[in-house]
């Protein structure tokens, strides 16, 4: 077999435990679904244990909300501090020393009962969402960097596979038979502690990156002995080859900081784009099913809103295979628009469902039939995409800080959804999914009209058609590099 699309055992090793990250991203945003209303009574048992008065609506819906959301404002923090970690100590030690976080977080939010204490569960909860929010910056840098190019974007895409089944795993380990119940849901939340051990038992096993090390530490022979493991071949020339290519264009294009990136017109289009089509994944909803659809179920008066949201999270696991298979061949833009219009469609149908519910007994199924719909349409495009597209939009120089962007935008609005959705749900029901109906609109417009298609198109292509369309006219790269440096005066 061609060396260049061989999966050798290192290989899969390396992608295998880098993705425990994500998938520990996934467990922690399902994990608090199912077992709301037993952590609800272990919220209210403790406030009347040293008020000695039941706890009001609001201030339950207030304390639940931010146990909710909290993890999202750790994953803004994690995602914008990836940086700090991965030129410094490496890509594979960086995930390693990630895993304090997720041993600090899996013991708060563990001995929380024990305790008496919420708020150690919300702390918990801030802890393994800074975890997350390193992950998602981590993870798909490593994989990227320790993959053949022609197989990068098939084992990049594991990383929302790893997160899905996370979430899967999380929703099957939340029923009350399992571990959702009174006495063992501090055991279901501790329960990241174990992939944390089993990663760090992988990761010392696994390689630093090549990438890493022949790029910015310039150790051309241990990369060079880390790419016949990875690659199961002596001849690694090519692979090096291209690796000093990129050290050039590196050197050429220097570092662009944050600022930069906001300054410079030549970055402006690719960065709306990015943040939009981030924005497009987190405020289509989704996370509005994947924190509360138990409870979304329950009210659509279906009798066993556990089994359905686990149902969600078998439809979303299924459709991230589908959307791995397709990607390459239909496109990344025509499966974004699919996606959006799709879920557009789905929470028509969510409407209707709920609005008839009173005189319909069975409109209890089609709320069912209108989630699973608007799941698979998710995982089709806005899903996956937004994770891997941002490293196509950007060259080299820009790309770190454009994921610390994009990443920071993605977890803002996933923080926005968490921390919001229980409050509109009560001042618009039935209608509440009407708000995600015209925002789903709106991305798709705007994808229609603004985001390219990057499918088979290499990195330098890509910016070349973006810097044909600064300011509406058609600049030489020369004219373009003093705009860049005009406008950071
Ligand atoms: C994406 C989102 C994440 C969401 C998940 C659902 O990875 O970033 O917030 O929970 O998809 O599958």
């Amino acid at each position: 077999m061609d060396s260049g699309k061989q999966i050798t055992f290192p290989l899969l090793l390396s992608v295998g435990a880098a993705v425990i990250g994500s998938l520990q991203f996934g467990y922690n945003t399902g994990v608090i679904n199912a077992p709301q209303n037993v952590i609800e009574n272990f919220i209210n048992q403790t406030w009347y244990g040293r008020y000695s008065d039941p706890i009001t609506k609001g201030s339950l819906t207030a304390i639940w909300s931010v146990s909710v959301a909290i993890f999202s404002v750790g994953g803004i923090f994690g995602s914008f501090s990836v940086g700090l970690f991965v030129n410094r100590f490496g890509r594979r030690n960086s995930m390693l020393m990630a895993n304090i976080l997720a041993f600090i977080a899996a013991a708060l939010m563990g001995f929380s009962k024990m305790a008496d204490s919420w708020e150690m569960l919300i702390i918990g909860r801030f802890v393994v969402g800074l975890y997350s929010g390193l992950s998602t910056g981590f993870v798909p840098m490593y994989v990227g960097e320790v993959s053949p190019t022609a197989l990068r974007g098939a084992l990049g895409t594991l990383h929302q596979l790893g997160i899905v089944v996370g979430i899967l795993i999380a929703q099957v380990f939340g029923l009350d038979a399992v571990m959702g119940n009174e006495n063992l849901w501090p055991l279901l939340l501790g329960f990241t502690f174990i992939p944390a051990v089993i990663q760090c038992i992988l990761l010392p096993l696994c390689p630093e990156s090549p990438r890493f090390l022949l790029i910015n530490k310039n150790e051309e022979n241990k990369a060079k002995a880390v790419l016949k493991k990875l690659r199961g071949s002596t001849d690694v020339s090519t692979d090096i080859k291209e690796m000093k290519e990129e050290s050039r264009q590196m050197m050429r294009e220097k570092k662009v900081t944050i600022c930069e990136l906001f300054r410079s017109p030549i970055y402006r289009q690719p960065l709306v784009i990015a943040v939009m089509l981030q924005l497009s994944q987190q405020l289509s909803g989704i996370n509005a099913v994947f924190y509360y659809s138990t409870r979304i179920f329950e009210k659509a008066g279906v009798e066993q809103p556990v089994y359905a949201t686990i149902g969600a999270g078998v439809v979303n696991t299924a459709f991230t295979v589908v959307s791995l298979f397709v990607v390459e061949r239909a496109g990344r833009r025509s499966l974004h628009l699919l996606g959006l219009m799709g879920m557009a469609g789905a929470t028509i149908l969510m409407t209707i469902a709920l609005a008839l519910l009173e005189k319909l007994k069975w409109m209890s199924y089609l709320s069912i039939v209108a989630i699973f719909a608007y799941v698979a349409f998710f995982e089709l495009g806005p899903g996956p995409i937004p994770w891997f597209i941002v490293a196509e939009l950007f060259s080299q120089g820009p790309r770190p800080s454009a994921i610390a962007v994009a990443g920071f935008s993605n977890w803002t609005a996933n923080f926005i959804v968490g921390m919001c959705f229980q409050y509109i749900e009560e001042l618009c029901y039935p209608y509440v999914f009407v708000i995600f109906t015209v925002l789903l609109l709106v991305f798709f417009i705007f994808t229609y009209f603004r985001v390219p298609e990057t499918k088979g198109r290499t990195f330098d292509e890509i910016a070349a058609g973006f810097r044909q369309t600064v300011d509406g006219e058609k600049h030489s790269p020369e004219e373009l590099n003093s705009l860049g440096a005009d406008s950071q005066l």
